[in-house]
């Protein structure tokens, strides 16, 4: 790899061509009707580029509407009940987002008098807002002059520049967003910082796709080190490789005769953080010790199919069932019981509410 300052001159010397044709692109082919756009409202922007960090566009619709119907304002939000906002979340994943969302808000409100600070600086000061969220929120709202640097934009940028630093080393990290912030010019209007800043979104989720790019089509082929060397499949280069652990999780939905559940709240740390859940084990035995201990009887279990369920860092094998009970029972004591119509309002993971759904 060429040394970074000599790389760094090199992006300069494109004289903001990159830029150009970006904002030129997006303005004609990129994504215009996404209701997170045409509006420079921090709030909206902020709930929407939250909710997108892990998730797609398509899902992302849905809930982005109800949370605005919900809480329109910063100040709704930092004023709802912590459950309410984890229900309204329910389904998405990654709840620590919502978590520090309702912190964020309830920060914004506090220290910022329930006004968005304009600065990435100091939006990176917020629960939940990391360098590439509030670079996106500087530049959408208030025209910041900075470089958005998510996992799309790292791959759009190492194939343009040919950066072949690998990204599991920070040096390389910090080197390819010192030459991203390069590519900005210091007199980009606020227009031309908006549709920049998308168009690295939309040319990473479009034509600039991890596997079989659409170069032909692409805006950016013409200066594109990674295609003129033939190789854009080989950006970024990133060693570490993401390993996930296999576990068994045993779930046990206690069932009255009028069908509600005994729900207990997870852990503050961990999977499912806060979230509402049945009792979970892990591995057989404890379900069953915990069965003596409440005096029901182990035969009447209903054990039912097996799942799978993706986390980043975990595949888990569920492993549900379902037990009839009759006699008044408290399991313990930081759970309670929730109908069929009270567990559709409250935080639940989503493969738990699909299964109790279902049963
Ligand atoms: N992903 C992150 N931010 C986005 C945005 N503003 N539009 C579409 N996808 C995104």
């Amino acid at each position: 790899m060429r040394a970074p300052v000599e790389a760094l001159a090199a992006a300069q010397r494109q004289d903001h061509a990159l830029f150009d044709r970006l904002v030129a692109w997006q303005r004609t082919h990129g994504r215009s009707h996404l209701p997170w756009q045409h509006t420079r409202d921090p709030y909206r922007v902020w709930l929407s580029e939250i909710m997108l960090q892990q998730t797609q566009v398509v899902t992302v619709l849905g809930y982005y509407q109800r949370f605005l119907e919900r809480c329109p304002t910063v100040a709704d939000l930092a004023d709802a009940p912590a459950d309410e906002v984890m229900a309204l979340w329910s389904g998405l994943g990654y709840y620590s987002r919502a978590r520090n969302l309702h912190a964020c808000a309830q920060q914004v409100v506090a220290r910022f008098g329930g006004v968005f600070p304009s600065t990435s600086a100091e939006l990176q000061s917020l629960p939940g807002i990391g360098p590439s969220t509030a670079a996106a929120i500087a530049a959408f709202c208030f025209g910041e002059r900075i470089s958005i640097m998510d996992g799309n934009v790292k791959r759009v940028l190492s194939r343009a520049l040919g950066f072949d630093g690998d990204l599991a080393q920070a040096t390389n990290e910090r080197a390819l967003s010192a030459l991203a912030q390069a590519l900005v010019p210091a007199d980009a209007s606020h227009d031309e910082m908006t549709a920049y800043t998308q168009g690295l979104m939309d040319l990473g989720a479009s034509l600039c796709a991890r596997s079989q790019p659409q170069c032909l089509l692409c805006p950016l082929s013409g200066d594109c080190r990674a295609l003129a060397g033939g190789t854009p499949d080989a950006y970024p280069v990133k060693t570490r490789k993401l390993v996930r652990r296999f576990e068994s999780w045993w779930l046990l939905a206690l069932r009255r005769a009028d069908g509600a559940v005994w729900l207990e709240r997870r852990p503050p740390r961990g999977i499912w953080a806060g979230l509402y859940c049945t009792p979970v084990f892990g591995d057989e035995a404890s379900l069953q010790d915990a069965l003596a201990a409440w005096g029901l009887d182990a035969a009447s279990v209903q054990w039912q199919a097996a799942r799978k369920h993706s986390l980043t860092h975990r595949e888990l094998r569920l492993l549900p069932a379902v037990l009839d009970v009759a006699a008044p029972l408290t399991p313990d004591a930081h759970g309670r019981w929730a109908t069929r119509a009270e567990w559709a309002g409250l935080g639940l993971p989503a493969p738990v509410r699909t299964w109790l759904d279902e049963t």
